[in-house]
């Protein structure tokens, strides 16, 4: 007789230490599990994660409590015609020609600046003097901010994060949340006011005056898309970064392929996105009761959807816990769109914003990265590790090369 494995509690330290064994036995044995702590159902297959993104049943109002009292209202908290002209309105400057032509010099120039500061040492840990601080860089320059404030930001994201990622409901955590919310709103306040005074040619003066079907966003709607857009193009692409380097040089072979044929940085990014993404869970709430694998989850309850172990179902990918930037069932064509095969940007209406400002924040920080660091390799004796339940990374990536002269 065979008995059911049952996977260790998602808030142990053992979870939080190594969640891929975890994900395997639910994959295999609980598809469906509900958590008393977290007052949650928890799904892991690749198919009832996926149908949790796409179909409308599952609505999103588990934002109201999981991200509104830090932020206040955003488009993920919004569904049908509102969420479709709130969407217009932000979307355009992260795509396209505007992407391309006024964003991807800013990428650059924050890429150079921080490779200049230790290029000549032969050592740096790429996650505390790089991917920590690029992506966040990045939209503080997008967005036209001062980015001598760059230390606030990234406390505040922090908290964001946290905020959102409290699946034991911390009281702290809750409380620091809250006050992040007061200063970025004294904070951004009036540079909104003074911006629509004086509108430049930054993202934030975009927003003061976008329009869609007669619709504009109050001081109010653009202060809590910008708070958004810290957290959602901060933590999120610091991790990416950080992970694309750690697997590729935890793969040496897969590391020289990349560094002689750059155009493979998209399947090694694809690659990343689903092997170790940077969030690797996202809640939805029922608005009626669904079949899923394994049971009946029921109306208006909290369903935590495991991207991290949907990722690696072998029933959607050969080898799913092999690292393999040449996987033959991953198209990079479509890895950065609402029809990619990873999960990593969700799918369906919310699917990620910002999904080709990381592609390309990716491409132009790995090529800029490679440049400089010709023989670059993990310092010795370390063994790289990852940190997080709710969002996931490597805490620190110290590595030596020989400088360029
Ligand atoms: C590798 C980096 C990133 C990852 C893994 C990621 C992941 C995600 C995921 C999973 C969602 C869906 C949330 C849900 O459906 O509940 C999402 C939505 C979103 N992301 Fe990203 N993200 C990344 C980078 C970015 C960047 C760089 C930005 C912008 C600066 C951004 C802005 C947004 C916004 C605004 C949404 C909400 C979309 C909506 O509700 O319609 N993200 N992202």
């Amino acid at each position: 007789m065979t008995t059911a494995r049952q996977a260790p509690d998602i808030l142990s330290p053992e979870f939080a230490s190594d969640p891929y064994p975890a994900y395997q036995v639910m994959l295999a044995d609980e598809p469906l599990i509900w958590h008393e702590g977290m007052q949650s159902y928890i799904v892991s297959r690749y198919e009832d994660v996926a149908r949790a993104f796409r179909e409308p049943v599952f609505t999103t109002d588990n934002y109201d409590w999981q991200l509104e009292p830090v932020h206040g209202r955003t488009i993920l908290q919004m569904s049908g015609r509102e969420h479709s002209v709130r969407r217009a309105l932000v979307a355009g400057p992260f795509r396209g020609s505007e992407l391309e032509q006024k964003f991807r010099p800013v990428i650059e120039r924050n890429a150079r600046e921080l490779i200049d500061a230790f290029r000549h040492q032969g050592s740096v840990d790429l996650v505390q003097d790089f991917a920590r601080h690029f992506p966040i860089n990045v939209i503080v320059d997008m967005l036209g901010l001062d980015k001598s404030d760059h230390e606030r930001f990234q406390r505040w994201y922090t908290s964001i994060i946290a905020f959102l990622g409290n699946l034991a409901q911390d009281p702290d955590i809750m409380a620091d949340g809250a006050k992040t919310k007061d200063e970025l709103a004294a904070y951004m306040i009036p540079i909104i006011q003074e911006r629509r005074e004086n509108p430049g040619d930054d993202l934030l003066s975009a927003l003061c005056t976008a329009e869609v079907d007669g619709t504009t966003m109050s001081d109010e709607d653009i202060k809590a898309f910008v708070s958004l857009l810290l957290a959602a193009g901060g933590e999120t692409t610091d991790k990416a970064i950080a992970s694309i380097f750690r697997n590729l040089l935890e793969h040496p072979e897969q590391l020289e392929a990349v560094r002689a044929d750059r155009s493979l940085i998209d399947k090694a990014f694809a690659e990343t996105l689903r092997y170790t993404p940077p969030v690797h869970m996202i809640m939805r709430q029922p608005a009626d009761d669904v079949e899923l694998s394994g049971g009946v989850v029921p109306k208006g309850s909290t369903l935590t959807c495991l991207i991290g172990a949907a990722n690696r179902d072998p029933r959607r990918f050969a080898n799913p816990d092999s690292f393999d930037i040449f996987r033959t069932d991953l198209p990079t064509e479509t890895a950065f769109s609402a029809a990619s095969k990873h999960l990593s940007f969700a799918l369906g209406r919310h699917f990620c914003v910002g999904a080709l400002l990381a592609r390309t924040e990716v491409e132009v920080g790995v090529n800029m990265l490679l440049d400089a660091m010709p023989d670059v390799r993990l310092a010795s004796d370390f063994s790289p590790g990852e940190q997080g339940v709710f969002t996931r990374g490597p805490a620190t990536l110290p590595v030596l090369f020989t400088p360029v002269m």
